[in-house]
């Protein structure tokens, strides 16, 4: 095949590129963009280095660097004793192509195992009134200040922790959970695994505890991102019948004998015993005691969800049930969902070692570690106390917010549009009672871009629901907006 004509290439601009490149890559990007642009086709010969060298004005070395670049890269092939030719397969995007299948193509269908469906929780950050629940208020977040633990834990990088390994944890952050949980929760004595938030933790647990023989017991009305990682193991759900109060342990009672009669033991009670989800009630003592001594009986152990302990506006909140737990049967579950944001991802577990263990081996497969800037930051962030100062402005701010919802509530009452409320002692929500259908309630909000929950979402047996009770976060919203969605929904 014959040399091409060196005018192909834009020569011109190879002596004005105005960055300092080595000449040998801007011959090699200029060959490149004239195969690209099908100058010279595949299999043509380009012109030897000496020719190349000349047209040039440069030295042989450089055309050869150029020619090797381009060979490294797949765009020309070296023939021996005949020259350089453009490659026969392009690596026009990338990757090297290849020659399509053209038979026996069928109709290919994914064959799913897993419930694939997309999740009920909706997102309520596109309505103009946000009383979604367990909503934080985010733009009270210190983004500056958290911005110094982020710049500082990339200008001084623990370079053995940015690496594999390490999978419970980033060990500053584990430290520093490890000391908060003993001051505020009076949780001592466990292992701490670092989790991609809670759903993490509850998928992970479910996968190693859980299977399609067994089943897990839950309060009637819940938390559904819960229920769907245990579904996802093969379990069922069982709703245990819960009243003012919380969980009744004598139908947890009855619901284990009834599970092993149909082959379907209770291996897992998951609880939220601090604010119950949706209600926020307080589980008493006694309950607690009762529900314990069952699970130890029935060999069970138990999920405490404390999601958002931090925020209890009335004494210090119950100490959890993992405080008290000589059969080591409770796993506790926090969240920097509440106290940050749940885009932060950052959440944990506080177990006994002989679950721990299983629990870091599961989480290698499921993504080795959480991110250990983030994970870097908040140990900074917490070390410095900026995070504790942080949670006493916010407990502050939604206290009041929380008193401010009371008032307008009893205001409405006094109206006769709500019939009953109880005032939480701690949380980010109330649970309200109607004295008309709180579905249609949610609907008519909606369509004034208000974001409430209703009764019936909460319940695992839809059936159960009266159609009376709605849930109003407060802590997400300014005083203002709380005044002003509730006029939309009750007015
Ligand atoms: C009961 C409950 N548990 C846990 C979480 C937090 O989940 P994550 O840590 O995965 O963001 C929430 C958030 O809404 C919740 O309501």
């Amino acid at each position: 095949m014959k040399a091409l004509n060196l005018s192909i290439l834009p020569v011109a601009s190879l002596n004005n590129d105005g960055q300092k490149r080595a000449k040998y890559l801007t011959i090699s990007q200029a060959i490149r963009d004239a195969i690209k642009d099908g100058k010279v086709k595949s299999l043509e010969q380009l012109p030897s280095a000496r020719q190349l060298a000349l047209q040039l004005n440069t030295n042989r070395h450089t055309i050869m660097a150029a020619f090797n670049e381009l060979i490294a890269q797949g765009w020309i092939v070296s023939k021996e004793r005949k020259g350089y030719f453009v490659a026969e397969d392009l690596p026009v995007n990338g990757s090297k192509k290849t020659k399509p299948i053209t038979q026996n193509v069928s109709n290919f269908r994914w064959e799913f195992t897993k419930n694939v469906e997309s999740s009920p929780i909706q997102s309520a950050v596109k309505y103009r009134y946000n009383f979604a629940g367990g909503t934080p208020d985010i733009s009270l977040f210190p983004f500056n200040e958290f911005k110094s633990y982020i710049s500082d834990a990339f200008s001084r990088p623990n370079l053995g922790e940015l690496n594999y390994g390490n999978t419970a944890g980033y060990s500053p952050l584990i430290e520093q959970i490890t000391e908060y949980l003993r001051r505020t929760r009076a949780l001592t004595g466990r292992d701490i695994v670092i989790t991609n938030g809670s759903q993490e933790a509850l998928y992970i647990l479910s996968q190693i505890l859980l299977s399609g023989g067994c089943s897990v017991a839950t309060e009637a009305m819940g938390y559904q991102p819960a229920w769907r990682s245990f579904i996802s193991s093969g379990a069922s759900v069982v709703s245990i019948k819960q009243d003012t109060k919380g969980m009744i342990p004598e139908a947890l009672e009855e619901a284990i004998a009834r599970q092993i009669k149909i082959g379907l033991p209770i291996k897992l009670i998951y609880l939220t015993p601090l604010h119950q989800y949706p209600t926020t009630v307080t589980l008493p003592i006694n309950r607690r005691h009762a529900i314990y001594r069952i699970a130890s009986a029935h060999n069970i152990a138990i999920i405490e969800d404390d999601y958002d302990h931090e925020y209890h506006y009335r004494c210090q909140p119950l100490a959890p049930m993992a405080s008290d737990d000589p059969n080591r049967l409770v796993i506790y579950l926090s969240t920097f969902s509440k106290v940050m944001f749940p885009g932060a991802r950052i959440g944990f577990m506080a177990l006994d070692r002989t679950l721990s263990n299983a629990v870091v081996n599961y989480k290698t497969i499921v993504n080795h570690k959480v991110s250990v800037p983030m994970q870097d930051a908040i140990a900074r962030w917490m070390q410095a106390g900026d995070f504790e100062r942080y949670l006493r402005k916010t407990t502050k701010i939604y206290h009041q917010r929380r008193d401010f919802m009371v008032q307008q509530l009893a205001h409405y009452q006094g109206l006769g549009k709500v019939k009953s409320f109880a005032v939480p002692d701690g949380g980010m929500a109330m649970w309200v009672e109607l004295n008309q259908s709180a579905k249609w309630l949610a609907k008519k909000a909606a369509n004034s871009h208000i974001f409430i929950q209703q009764e019936e979402q909460f319940f695992v047996d839809k059936a159960q629901s009266k159609d009376r009770f709605i849930r109003l976060g407060f802590a997400g919203m300014s005083i203002e907006n709380i005044e002003l969605g509730l006029k939309l929904i009750f007015e």
